[in-house]
C-alpha cells in the first residue's frame, strides 16, 4: 500500500509559526514521524508540502493509479479551494483530512473545509498524532474493502 501525505501552505514553517497554536516541533519533525509510522505499518509513504494551490492539485493528479491512499492537510487552503476538492473527487482516491489544532475551536472562517465532504473522515487537535492515526485509518479502510 502507498500513501501521500500532503501539506498546503506554510506547514513548512512549524516548529516557526504560532508555536502556542501549532508546538515548537518542526516540519521535519513531522516527517520523521511519519515516515517511521509507515515503517511500523509496513505501508510506502511520500511526503510533500506547498505553498501553492496549483501545485497540491498537479500532486493530487499524479497520484491517479499511482497511490491507494492519501492524507491530505490542506492548511489554510482547507477553508477556500474548490480546487483541491475537484481534484480529490477527479481522482477518487480515499483520503483523510488532518489538522494540527482543533480548528472546530478556532475562527468562524476556518469551520469551512470544502474537502471534508468527499474525506472518509477528519482528524483535529491531536497535533502530529493526527496524521498517523490518518495512516491507520486508510490503513484500515483499504484493506476492509
Ligand atoms: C491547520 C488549520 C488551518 O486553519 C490553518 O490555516 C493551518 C493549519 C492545522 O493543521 O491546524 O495552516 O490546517
Amino acid at each position: 500500500m502507498k500513501i501521500l501525505v500532503l501539506n498546503g501552505p506554510n506547514l513548512n514553517m512549524l516548529g516557526i509559526r504560532e508555536p502556542d497554536v501549532y508546538g515548537y516541533a518542526t516540519y521535519a519533525d513531522l516527517c520523521r514521524d511519519i515516515q517511521a509510522h509507515a515503517a511500523r505499518i509496513d505501508v510506502e509513504v511520500e511526503i510533500y508540502q506547498s505553498n501553492h494551490e496549483g501545485d497540491l492539485v498537479d500532486k493530487i493528479q499524479a497520484a491517479y493509479g499511482n497511490v491507494d491512499g492519501i492524507v491530505i492537510n490542506p492548511a489554510a487552503y482547507t477553508h477556500t479551494s474548490v480546487a483541491l476538492l475537484d481534484a480529490l473527487k477527479a481522482v477518487g482516491i480515499p483520503t483523510v483530512e488532518v489538522h494540527i489544532s482543533d480548528v472546530s475551536l478556532r475562527e468562524d472562517f476556518r469551520q469551512v473545509s470544502y474537502i471534508r465532504p468527499y474525506c472518509l473522515k477528519t482528524v483535529m487537535g491531536y497535533g502530529f498524532a493526527g496524521y498517523l492515526m490518518a495512516m491507520d485509518a486508510l490503513l484500515e479502510a483499504t484493506t476492509c474493502k
